[in-house]
C-alpha cells in the first residue's frame, strides 16, 4: 500500500492508533453473542423451504413435547398480540412469523425457545408444516406480468405486484436534449442483487425484567435509538421501560439497520417464557433472509455533442424490492438517492423514472456501504460515460476531463435538484492519473495488445451523497435525520463524549475524541467516548449513509465549542479579567498579549466545579450538548484508476493495480480514512468480480453460503495506491465528509470499466457484473448481454 498525500493541505487531525483496538485484537470485543444471562434461553427459527407457498396448517405439539423446550411461537400466537406483522422502514408492512403464506425461501414461519441452542434447532425438525406450493415470481422483468402470480394477496385488493412508480428530473428538456444531439448511446445493465455479508451475523439478547417491566434488547443495530423508538411504538411500551444496547458490532454494512423479525421473537420469547431470550442467526439465515441490497435493472442512455460534450442522461429503472419493501430510506425517495445520477458532470438534462416489483426474494434493499441506492446511480453513470467514448473512440479519461464540473460550479445544483456543496473534480482526477502514470500505462496496454495480450485501464469519477438529513427532507418513518452529542468535561479536565451514532468498526471512539480533543485542546487519550446505549447517550437516527462524521461530528465539534466558550467565562472569572481579555491557544486561555498569565482546560475544568465565583446567570461545571440538523448533505468524491489482466485462456481477471484518490475534506484520522477506503476498495472488487444472490426458476436461493456467495480475499486484491486531495465542506462545522462508503460506491465501476477495456479486442461493448471467468468468456464468444 502506498499513499500520496497532496502536500499543500494539511490533510489530518493525525494519526493514531485506534484505542478499540487494545480490545479487537487482542479477541476482547463484546459482541452480541459473547452475551450470557443468567437463566439464558435460547432462540431458533424455522425457515420456509419454499419461495411461495401457502400455509395450510402448523402442528407444533412435537416440539412442545421436547424436554428441553420452553416455548413454540407461531404466527398464530403472534396475532393474538398483535404482532405477527411490523411496520416495514418503507411504510409497506413485514411479517414476523409467516400466517397466511410464505412468499421468499428463507422466511420466518416458527421460533422455538429451549435450554440451549442445540436443543431449540432439534425441536424445528419436529415441527409440521403442510405448504400448499404456488409459482413464485423469481424474475422482476415478469413480476408486472398480467398473469404473474399475486405475492402480496394480504394487503387488501392488491391485484398485481407494483410497488411504486417514481421519477425525478425534467422529461420534456431531457427529450429534447436527446433529440438535438449528435450522438445517443444506449445500454442496459443489472446491478445484480448482492449483500452486505458482515462478518458478524445479526443476533439479539432479549430481557423483560418481570420485576420492573423493563425490556433490555441487546442487538446488532445501527441505530439503536431509532429502533427504541419503533419498539415502543408497535408494542405500546413507554420508551423509558425500554434499553436498546449495541455492544461491539462486528460489521454492519448497510444490514443492520432495519428490525428483523429474530429481535421481535427473542422479545415475545422473554415475555412468554419471563427468561433472557437469545437469537443469533447463522451464515446462510443472514445471507438468505436478511436485508440483501441493489437488484437494479437499468436503462440507461446518455447524449453527447460530436465532440464529446455530455448533454444529457436518461435512465428507467425495474428495482426488486423482494417480498416485503422494507428498504431503508428518507420516506421522500422511494428509491433512495438513486436521483443523484447525473453523477459528476455538467449536463443540460437529465431525467429517470424507477418502478419497485414485488418478486418471491428476501426483502430489504438497503444501502450496503453506500448513501441510499448512489452506488446504483453511480455505477450506471459511469459506464455511460465509458460507453460513450467507446462510441467517440476517445480517450475515457479525456472525455471526464471535458465534462466533470469545475471548481467555479460549486455550490452546483444537478439537474435533478441536488446542491452539491464543494469539489475540486480535475485536480482529483489529474492526482490519480499522475499516481497510476497514466498515459504509461496506455503505452503499455497498445505494446501488450500488439502481443494478444489482454490489458485494460478503467476509470470511474464518483461524487458520494452522505450525512442525511437535513431532517426537514429526511425522516425514516417519520423520525427526523438529525443526530446528538453530549460532552461533559470532568473536574480533573478529562472528558466523556455522549454519541447517538453506532460503530460498526469504523473506529468513532478514536475519531470523535480526536474531534473533540481538536477543538478543546483535551488530548484523545483523556476523552472517553460512549455509544451503542439508548439509556446513555443522546437520540439520534444511527450509523449508515456515511452519516456519522457529517452529522454526529458535527453534534460533537459544536458541543465542543461551546465547552471552549464556557471555558473562557470560567477562565476569566479565575483570571479576574473580562472574557474578551482572553486569548485561545489550543488548550488554554490566556491573556491578551501575556501568554505567561492563563489557564488550562484541566485548571478551567477545576474551577468550573470549584468555589470560584461565576457571573450571574453562567451555571457551573464545563458540559454541553448539540442535537445537529445538517443544512445540507456532505459531497465526497473520487478518482479511481484500476488496472486488469485478463487471461485469454481462462478468461480469468485478475486485479494488478488499483488507484484510489478520495477526497472527504479535512481527515480526522488519515489511517482510519486509509482503512475505510481499503475496505470498500475490496468490497468493489467482490462485487465487480464475484459477488451475486442468484436464484434458480423455484426461487431457491443459490447464494446461501460462503461456498456459494464468494467474497474477496486478500488474494484478489492488489496493494491498493491511495492518494488524497481536501476540498473542505463548506457548512461542516469543521469542513468535514464522509467517507465510510466512499470506495465501496466508486471502485466497482472502475473494475467493470478496467475489464471492458481489456475485452475491446473482442468488440465487447458490455457484461454485467458479476465478471466471473464464465461471464467473461461469454463476452469473449459475443454472447447476448444477460440483464
Ligand atoms: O458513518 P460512518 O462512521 O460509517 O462513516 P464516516 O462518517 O464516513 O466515518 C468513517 C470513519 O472515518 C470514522 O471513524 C470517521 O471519524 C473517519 N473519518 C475521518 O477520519 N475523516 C473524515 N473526513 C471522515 C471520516
Amino acid at each position: 500500500m502506498t499513499t500520496t498525500e497532496n502536500q499543500a493541505n494539511p490533510i489530518g487531525f493525525g494519526r493514531m492508533l485506534r484505542k478499540e483496538d487494545a480490545r479487537f485484537l487482542r479477541g476482547k470485543g463484546n459482541y452480541v453473542d459473547d452475551l450470557n444471562l443468567p437463566g439464558m434461553l435460547h432462540g431458533a427459527v424455522l425457515r420456509s423451504p419454499y419461495a411461495h407457498a401457502r400455509i395450510k396448517s402448523i402442528d407444533i405439539s412435537a416440539a412442545q413435547a421436547h424436554p428441553k423446550v420452553k416455548a413454540v411461537i407461531t404466527g398464530e400466537i403472534l396475532e393474538t398480540l398483535n404482532l405477527a406483522w411490523i411496520p416495514s422502514l418503507s411504510h409497506d408492512v413485514v411479517a414476523v412469523l409467516a400466517t397466511d403464506k410464505v412468499r421468499f425461501q428463507g422466511q420466518e414461519v416458527a421460533f422455538v425457545v429451549a435450554e440451549d441452542r442445540y436443543s431449540a434447532r432439534d425441536a424445528l425438525e419436529l415441527i409440521e408444516v403442510d405448504y400448499e406450493v404456488l409459482p413464485p415470481v423469481v424474475d422482476a422483468k415478469k413480476a408486472l406480468d398480467k398473469d404473474a402470480p399475486v405475492i402480496r394477496d394480504d394487503i387488501a385488493g392488491k391485484v398485481d405486484n407494483f410497488i411504486f412508480d417514481w421519477e425525478s428530473g425534467d422529461k420534456a428538456a431531457t427529450d429534447e436534449v436527446f433529440a438535438n444531439a449528435a450522438i445517443v448511446v444506449n445500454q442496459d445493465m443489472l446491478y445484480p442483487r448482492v449483500h452486505p455479508a458482515p462478518m458478524e451475523t445479526c443476533g439479539a439478547v432479549a430481557y423483560m425484567d418481570p420485576i420492573d417491566q423493563k425490556l433490555t434488547i441487546y442487538s446488532t443495530t445501527q441505530a439503536p435509538h431509532a429502533h427504541r423508538t419503533l419498539y415502543a411504538l408497535v408494542a405500546g411500551l413507554p420508551e423509558h421501560k425500554l434499553r436498546v444496547v449495541s455492544p461491539d458490532i462486528g460489521g454492519g454494512f448497510g444490514n443492520k439497520v432495519g428490525i428483523y423479525p429474530g429481535y421481535v421473537l427473542a422479545i415475545v420469547g422473554s415475555i412468554l417464557t419471563k427468561r433472557p431470550v437469545k437469537w443469533m442467526e447463522d451464515r446462510s439465515e443472514n445471507l438468505m433472509s436478511t436485508s440483501f441490497a441493489r437488484d437494479y435493472h437499468m436503462k440507461g442512455s446518455i447524449a453527447a455533442s460530436a465532440d464529446g460534450k455530455i448533454l444529457g442522461l436518461r435512465v428507467d429503472v425495474l428495482a426488486d424490492h423482494g417480498a416485503f419493501n422494507n428498504t431503508a430510506q428518507p420516506t421522500k425517495f422511494p428509491a433512495g438517492f438513486f436521483h443523484v445520477f447525473t453523477g459528476s458532470y455538467d449536463l443540460m438534462a437529465a431525467h429517470c423514472s424507477v418502478r419497485g416489483v414485488y418478486t418471491n426474494k428476501a426483502p430489504g434493499g438497503v444501502a450496503y456501504a453506500c448513501s441510499f441506492r448512489v452506488t446504483e446511480a453511480v455505477y450506471l453513470v459511469e459506464r455511460m460515460v465509458d460507453r460513450l467514448a467507446q462510441e467517440l473512440k476517445m480517450d475515457p479519461a479525456e472525455l471526464r476531463m471535458k465534462n466533470l464540473l469545475r471548481p467555479e460550479q460549486f455550490p452546483y445544483t444537478s439537474p435533478t435538484g441536488w446542491e452539491y456543496d464543494s469539489g475540486e473534480y480535475p485536480r482529483a482526477l489529474r492526482l490519480a492519473m499522475d499516481i497510476a502514470g497514466y498515459e504509461e500505462l496506455r503505452k503499455e496496454q497498445a505494446q501488450k495488445r500488439a502481443k494478444g495480450e489482454l490489458m485494460g485501464i478503467g476509470i470511474s469519477f464518483f461524487t458520494e451523497t452522505v450525512g442525511a438529513g437535513p431532517k426537514r427532507h429526511m425522516d425514516i418513518l417519520g423520525l427526523g435525520m438529525a443526530d446528538g452529542c453530549e460532552v461533559r468535561v470532568h473536574p480533573t479536565g478529562k472528558a466523556v463524549v455522549r454519541l447517538s451514532v453506532q460503530s460498526q468498526g469504523q473506529g468513532h471512539e478514536t475519531t470523535f475524541a480526536q474531534i473533540v480533543s481538536e477543538v478543546t485542546g483535551i488530548p484523545p487519550e483523556d476523552i472517553d467516548v460512549v455509544h451503542g446505549d439508548t439509556d446513555n447517550t443522546p437520540f439520534g437516527l444511527g450509523t449508515y449513509g456515511s452519516r456519522s462524521t457529517p452529522v454526529s461530528g458535527a453534534a460533537a465539534a459544536i458541543a465542543a465549542r461551546r465547552v471552549v466558550d464556557k471555558a473562557r467565562i470560567v477562565a476569566s472569572a479565575m483570571l479576574e479579567c473580562a472574557p474578551e481579555d482572553l486569548e485561545w491557544e489550543k488548550g488554554r486561555f490566556n491573556i491578551k498579549g501575556d501568554k505567561s498569565v492563563g489557564k488550562t482546560m484541566a485548571e478551567i475544568a477545576l474551577g468550573a466545579h470549584g468555589t470560584v465565583e461565576l457571573p450571574e446567570g453562567v451555571e457551573g461545571h464545563l458540559n454541553a450538548e448539540c442535537v445537529y440538523d445538517p443544512p445540507n448533505l456532505t459531497y465526497p468524491f473520487g478518482a479511481y484508476i484500476c488496472v486488469v489482466d485478463v487471461d485469454p485462456a481462462t478468461a480469468k481477471v485478475s486485479v494488478r493495480r488499483f488507484i484510489a484518490v478520495d477526497d472527504c475534506g479535512p481527515r480526522i484520522n488519515p489511517m482510519i480514512v486509509e482503512g475505510q477506503v481499503h475496505g470498500g476498495l475490496a468490497d468493489g472488487v467482490g462485487m465487480a468480480l464475484m459477488e451475486v444472490i442468484a436464484f434458480d426458476e423455484d426461487g431457491n436461493n443459490l447464494g446461501a453460503s460462503f461456498m456459494d456467495y464468494l467474497i474477496p480475499t486478500s488474494l484478489e486484491c492488489p496493494s491498493w495506491e491511495t492518494g488524497a486531495t481536501v476540498t473542505p465542506s463548506p457548512h461542516h462545522p469543521l469542513g468535514l465528509k464522509g467517507v465510510g462508503e466512499s470506495a465501496t460506491v466508486g471502485s466497482p465501476p472502475a473494475v467493470v470499466n478496467a475489464v471492458i477495456d481489456a475485452l475491446a479486442p473482442y468488440g465487447v461493448k458490455h457484461a454485467d457484473m458479476p465478471l466471473t471467468p464464465a461471464q467473461v468468456w461469454q463476452a469473449m464468444q459475443g454472447a447476448p448481454y444477460r440483464t
